[in-house]
């Protein structure tokens, strides 16, 4: 197959490094003399033939920027076989041999229904959750973690000068990486994560084992998995008499600088996808396999299963007294 053209997209959350990734792919394709078309709004603008051609400067100075050049949506009607045809017309009208989708799993699912009908697709995972499974790493999930840790940081501080317990709950949807991670990096006394589940009482023997050891101020890391921090925050004041605070970091979790992490994984993972493009293989998403990039049928990728560090997250709780 001879690919003239390629499309780009991102879609689902938008993720720091996002777009170190479009650059990536934008200049490696036209490094091998292919056609470049940004398509704005994830799905969205596929279906409607929102799209813009991209050049070697529509990609400068954006290496170092949080969020995505090309917007992101969740599109609904990508789900349904009617709006992927919708836009195999498009892409033919547009004469778009293949297509790099930057996102989640949701998002392969619909370049897995697209590469089906003749459109070959890579997928590129971009998630600040770490939650896919063929992949040990996901683009954003490096600067997300650290700006959670900078976050809890500055809680710890007013935390510390009041005596206070703080629950903090982080993003990840129904995944604790971000909250192991962040929760190991600030110290935290108690990690809540979905994987594991809450045992409210564990959680009070812990705070109250560390109080009688001269401990004065606690963080509590909750992924959003797990949720009401406030009602969390309330049961630990009741039962320990510590008075207790909840933030929920939310979106500040989503944006910023990406790390260097970020950007070299984005950067590589986008020449990969073009790499395969350009011999017109779709229908594979693009991972980090024991820090090598390799690329695994989208099917398949999608069926695997994520076995959580159960290890780290005991050691993470032995440790914090
Ligand atoms: P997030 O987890 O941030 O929502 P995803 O990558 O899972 O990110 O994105 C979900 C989006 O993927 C959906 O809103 C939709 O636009 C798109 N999508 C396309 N096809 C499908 C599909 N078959 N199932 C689920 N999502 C799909
Ligand atoms: O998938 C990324 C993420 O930030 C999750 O951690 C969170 O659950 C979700 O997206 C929030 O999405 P939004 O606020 O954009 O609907």
């Amino acid at each position: 197959m001879n690919v003239k053209t390629i499309g780009i997209l991102t879609s689902g959350g938008d993720a720091p490094g996002m777009n170190a990734a479009i650059r990536s792919v934008v200049r490696a394709a036209l490094k091998n003399d292919m056609r470049v078309l940004g398509v704005m709004r994830g799905y969205n603008g596929l279906i409607n033939g929102d799209m813009v051609e991209m050049n070697m400067r529509s990609v400068s100075d954006i290496i170092q920027r949080g969020g995505t050049i090309l917007y992101t949506a969740r599109c609904k009607e990508f789900k349904e076989m009617s709006g992927v045809l919708k836009a195999k017309e498009v892409c033919e009208q547009v004469g778009m041999d293949g297509l790099v989708v930057i996102g989640g799993d949701g998002s392969f699912r619909g370049a897995g229904d697209l590469s089906s009908v003749g459109i070959p697709c890579v997928g590129i995972p971009g998630t600040i959750d770490n939650d896919i499974a063929c992949t040990e790493y996901t683009i954003g999930y490096d600067t997300a973690m650290n700006t959670a840790m900078e976050m809890v940081d500055k809680i710890r501080d007013t935390a510390q000068s009041h005596d206070r317990c703080s629950v903090v709950e982080v993003m990840g949807r129904r995944a604790g990486y971000i909250a192991l991670n962040a929760g190991i990096a600030c110290g935290a006394t108690f990690i809540c994560v979905p994987e594991i589940g809450l045992d409210m009482d564990k959680m009070i023997e812990k705070i109250q084992a560390a109080h009688k050891l001269g401990k004065k101020h606690f963080i509590i890391m909750v992924a959003e998995g797990i949720g009401n921090v406030k009602g969390i925050a309330e049961e630990i004041e009741k039962c320990t008499g510590i008075e207790a605070r909840e933030t929920v970091l939310g979106h500040v979790q989503r944006g910023g600088n990406p790390t260097v992490t970020d950007r070299v994984v984005a950067s590589r993972m986008g020449f990969h996808a073009v790499e395969l493009l350009k011999q017109g293989i779709g229908n594979r998403v693009v991972a980090q396999q024991k820090g090598e990039i390799v690329d695994f049928d989208i099917q398949e990728a999608l069926a695997m299963k994520k076995q959580f560090p159960i290890e780290l997250y005991n050691i993470a709780n032995d440790i914090s007294f």
